[in-house]
């Protein structure tokens, strides 16, 4: 709508028309958002944002994967509108809950505290989403990634999901390719988007419950790795127990993750499954043997990722804590 306003109607040749039609359709809201959103209204926010991730990385490097994921799964749920930073009430039931998340989501304690340092320099300006979306470039950077200019602009949401954070869309890591495909597809991103997002696997953890069947009874997987990672996951019972899932290189962001996979050495069966005698196994295996391409696809797929349905304008709103709406 914005960019038809300027051209009069009369000028407009038809088929162009058709196109802008179109792309209204599949949805133009991320066009709105920009690099210099906030360049004016609050320009030292990189900088704050920056040095809050620098310092909570300084204590904890597990912490910027936890960062990555927490964008990741609040993208996937009614796009990326700061949803899953919503704290559950006496009457109200948020994200943080739902399975894919209960016990396993983090990082929140960190975006307060940037948040309430974003506040300080330029109050009521800057949104949670924006803060989280640049907590992820920040983290994959600082982890030795690659990095790139965030798109800002993005609104945070007045409420939060347990039933569509629940409904799957937000693959589970028993998924197979095709499940993965899909919901990957369902929000815009391609079966290549989803083998290069997949490497931020490539730091961070996973709970003993989310790969137990895979290390006791899949025979896609070497041996001496499965009983390595039986030995801190038991048939029964530890299942919070931790384990990394880049084997060779936890805390680096490279592309160990893909190498991990022609090994057969994926953590989850979801990880697997990207090199199993599929659609995608070249890819996998291009990406293990090219760190470059790997980083170029892997930054494309996070710039469409960031574009997910996000709120602008006037939608929703610009949250004071990130924890719950005005
Ligand atoms: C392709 C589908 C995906 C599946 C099935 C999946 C599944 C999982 C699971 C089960 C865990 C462990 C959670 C737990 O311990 O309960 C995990 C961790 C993680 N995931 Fe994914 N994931 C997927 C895609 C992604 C994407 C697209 C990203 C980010 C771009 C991502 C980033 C991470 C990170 C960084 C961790 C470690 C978090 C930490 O240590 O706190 N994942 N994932
Ligand atoms: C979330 O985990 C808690 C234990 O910490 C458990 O009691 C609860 O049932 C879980 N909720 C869901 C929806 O799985
Ligand atoms: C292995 O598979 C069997 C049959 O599906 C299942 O009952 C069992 O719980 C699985 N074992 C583990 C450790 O997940």
């Amino acid at each position: 709508m914005a960019f038809t306003t300027h051209t009069p109607k009369h000028l407009v040749p038809p088929l162009v028309l058709v196109l802008q039609l179109t792309l209204l359709l599949i949805g133009t809201s991320s066009a709105q958002l920009s690099v210099s959103f906030y360049s004016k209204t609050c320009p030292k926010l990189l900088s704050i944002v920056r040095s809050g991730v620098q310092s909570a990385i300084a204590k904890e490097a597990r912490i910027g994967a936890s960062l990555l994921r927490l964008h990741f799964h609040d993208c996937f749920v009614n796009g990326c509108d700061g949803s899953i930073l919503l704290d559950d009430t006496a009457t109200f039931r948020g994200e943080q809950t739902a399975p894919p998340n209960n016990r396993s989501v983090r990082g929140f304690d960190v975006i307060k505290a940037i948040k309430s340092n974003v506040e300080k320099a330029c109050p009521g300006v800057v949104s949670c989403a924006d803060i989280l979306t640049l907590t992820a470039r920040d983290s994959v950077d600082i982890l030795g990634g690659p990095s790139w200019e965030v798109k800002l602009g993005r609104r945070d949401s007045k409420t939060a999901s347990f039933s569509a954070a629940s409904s799957g869309v937000i693959p589970p890591p028993t998924s197979t390719l095709s499940n993965l495909i899909n919901r990957f597809n369902a929000v815009g991103l391609s079966a290549k988007d989803m083998v290069a997002l997949s490497g931020a696997h490539t730091i961070g953890l996973a709970r003993c419950v989310t790969f137990r069947n895979r290390i006791y009874n899949e025979s896609n997987i070497d041996v001496s790795f499965a009983k390595l990672r039986q030995r801190s996951c038991p048939r029964s019972g530890g299942d919070d127990n931790l384990a990394p899932l880049d084997v060779a290189t936890p805390k680096l962001f490279d592309n160990n993750y893909y190498k991990n996979l022609l090994n057969n050495k994926g953590l989850l069966h979801s990880d697997q499954v990207l090199h199993n005698g599929g659609s995608t196994d070249s890819l996998v295996k291009q990406y293990s043997q090219n760190d470059k391409t790997f980083d170029t696809d892997f930054v494309t797929a996070m710039i469409k990722m960031g574009d997910i349905r996000p709120l602008t304008g006037s939608q929703g709103e610009i949250r004071k804590v990130c924890s719950k709406p005005n």
